[in-house]
C-alpha cells in the first residue's frame, strides 16, 4: 500500500488544501477528464489532490499524532485498467488495505460487506462495477449479456437495501444498456455505454457535492468568537461518497475555508463508523474534533455544547422523512428537545420521491455479530438474542432543513424536495455529457 509523499511546508500544504477544497468540483476535473475511462481518472486526481493536501504531517500540533496508525488521505475507490481498488473500509484506522473488484459480482460482495460503504460511494462503485463487466462481456451473444447484466445489477440492487443512491446508480447504468437494446449485437456499444454512464455518475458527484458543500456553509451560521460546535454521526467524508462528503465535506470545507469549527463525533455503534472513519478523516485533514460515546449527545446538548447537528442520509422519502444510520433519528429527537438546529446534507441522488413516507423504507438488518462483538472481541453472553437495524428513520417535522446540491429545502418538504429533484433533473438536460467533455478536453490536448 503506498501512500502519498509528505509535503514538508504546512504553508504550502495549507494553501493546498484550500485551493484544492476551492476549485474541487471545477477545473480539476475537467483536467483529469481527457483520457479513457474518465471516472479512473477523476478518481486518481481527486485521490492525489486531496492525498497531496491533507497530510497529517502538515497538521502536526493541530491534532494529536496517532503512532502507527495508516497516514495519507485517500478517496474510497480508485481505478487501473479492468480493476476497482476500493479501500477496506473494515480494516480503517488500523490498517490502509485494497480489495480488488474485477466485475459487478466482485463489487457487490464489498458492498454487503461494508468493505465499501456510505451512500453516495456505494453508488458510484456499483456502476463501475457493471462497467467493468460490461468490458468483460464485450463479445458474449446477447441473451447470455442480458442475462449476465440482468443477474449483476439484482445483485448490486440487493446488496443493501435501504440507500436509494446504489439503485439509482444501478437503474441509470441499466437505462443507458437498454437504450442501445439489451439484445443488440454491439457489444462494444454496450460496454461504452455503460462505462460512460458510469463515468458520468462519478463525475456529477464530484460537482454536486461541491455545490451542496457551498450551499450548506451559507446557511450555517458562524460565530464570531469561538468555533461552531457540530455534532455529527456515522462517517459522512470522502470514504462514504467516493470523493468530497456530505455532512463531513462541509465540515471540512469549512474548516479549510477559515471558519472555526470543532466536532463532536458519534463513535456509532455498532460499527462505529464514527470512532473509526470520522475520526481518522477529520485528523487527516486537520479539522478539530472530539470522539463521543453515542450515548452523550444528550447531555452535550443540555449543556449547551452543540450549536448544530449535521447528518448525511441514505434515502429522503418524498415528504421528507429520511433514513440515515441507527441512532440518527434519536439525535434529531434530543435536537428538538434542546433547540439545536438539525441538518441533513444530502444529494439528490438520494431524494426518492416514488415513496411517500418514511414507513415505504426498507430498513437493512444487520447480524447479531456486529452487536455481541466490537472488532473480534465478544461482549455478551453467548446466543444473547439481537436485533440490529442498521438504520432508523426521522420524520420530516423533526429536520430544521435538507441541504442538496440545488439548495437548501426547508418545510414544506414536499414541495421543496419536488421543486430540487425538477431543479436537478433540469440542470442535468442542459449540462454537456461528461463523455463529451472529456472528449473535448482530450481534443484540446488538457
Ligand atoms: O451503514 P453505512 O456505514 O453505509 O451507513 C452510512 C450512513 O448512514 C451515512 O450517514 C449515509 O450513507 C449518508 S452520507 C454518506
Amino acid at each position: 500500500m503506498t501512500t502519498p509523499d509528505a509535503d514538508p511546508d504546512p504553508e504550502t500544504a495549507d494553501v493546498g488544501r484550500r485551493r484544492f477544497f476551492r476549485q474541487f468540483a471545477g477545473e480539476l476535473i475537467n483536467g483529469a477528464a481527457g483520457v479513457v475511462g474518465a471516472a479512473q481518472a477523476l478518481q486518481r486526481a481527486s485521490a492525489e489532490a486531496a492525498g497531496a493536501i491533507l497530510n497529517p504531517s502538515s497538521v502536526a500540533g493541530q491534532v494529536p499524532a496517532i503512532p502507527d496508525l495508516p497516514t495519507g488521505f485517500r478517496a474510497a475507490f480508485r481505478e487501473s485498467p479492468g480493476v476497482l481498488h476500493i479501500v477496506d473500509q473494515r480494516q480503517l484506522p488500523d490498517r490502509l488495505e485494497e480489495f480488488d473488484a474485477r466485475s459487478a459480482a466482485e463489487v457487490a460482495y464489498a458492498i454487503k460487506e461494508m468493505i465499501i460503504r456510505g451512500a453516495p460511494a456505494i453508488g458510484q462503485a456499483a456502476a463501475i462495477g457493471l462497467a467493468l463487466t460490461g468490458n468483460k462481456n464485450r463479445g458474449a451473444g446477447p441473451y447470455a449479456r442480458r442475462a449476465t447484466f440482468r443477474g449483476a445489477a439484482n445483485l448490486l440492487r440487493n446488496a443493501r437495501p435501504t440507500a436509494i443512491n446504489l439503485r439509482w446508480a444501478v437503474d441509470r447504468v441499466m437505462a443507458a444498456v437498454d437504450e442501445i437494446g439489451d439484445l443488440s449485437e454491439d457489444g462494444d456499444a454496450i460496454a461504452d455505454a455503460m462505462r460512460a454512464e458510469a463515468d458520468a455518475i462519478v463525475h456529477e458527484a464530484t460537482e454536486d457535492h461541491g455545490r451542496m458543500t457551498a450551499a450548506a456553509l451559507a446557511a450555517l451560521t458562524f460565530p464570531d468568537d469561538r468555533p461552531l460546535r457540530v455534532l455529527t454521526h456515522c462517517n459522512t467524508g470522502p470514504l462514504a461518497c467516493g470523493q468530497f462528503g456530505t455532512a463531513l465535506g462541509v465540515i471540512q470545507a469549512a474548516h479549510h475555508g477559515g471558519r472555526a469549527v470543532h466536532v463532536w463525533v458519534d463513535e456509532t455503534r455498532p460499527n462505529l463508523q464514527g470512532a473509526r472513519l470520522t475520526a481518522w478523516e477529520l485528523a487527516q485533514a486537520g479539522v478539530p474534533h472530539t470522539l463521543i460515546p453515542d450515548v452523550a449527545a444528550g447531555h452535550l446538548m443540555a449543556r449547551g455544547e452543540v450549536d448544530v447537528v449535521l447528518v448525511g442520509a441514505d434515502r429522503i422519502v418524498a415528504n421528507g422523512d429520511t433514513a440515515n444510520k441507527v441512532g440518527t433519528y434519536t439525535l434529531a429527537v434530543l435536537a428538538a428537545r434542546h433547540e439545536v438546529p438539525f441538518y441533513v446534507v444530502a444529494p439528490i441522488s438520494t431524494v426518492d420521491l416514488a415513496t411517500p413516507d418514511g414507513g415505504g423504507i426498507p430498513i437493512e438488518e444487520r447480524s447479531a455479530a456486529e452487536v455481541v462483538a466490537v472488532r473480534g472481541v465478544r461482549i455478551a453472553p453467548p446466543d444473547t438474542d439481537v436485533r440490529n437495524p442498521a438504520f432508523d428513520v426521522t420524520p420530516a417535522d423533526l429536520i430544521t432543513a435538507i441541504v442538496t446540491e440545488e439548495g437548501v429545502v426547508t418545510a414544506p418538504f414536499p414541495v421543496g424536495l419536488a421543486e430540487a429533484v425538477a431543479r436537478r433533473e433540469g440542470r442535468r438536460a442542459t449540462s454537456p455529457r461528461f463523455s463529451d467533455l472529456a472528449i473535448s478536453a482530450a481534443s484540446s490536448g488538457a
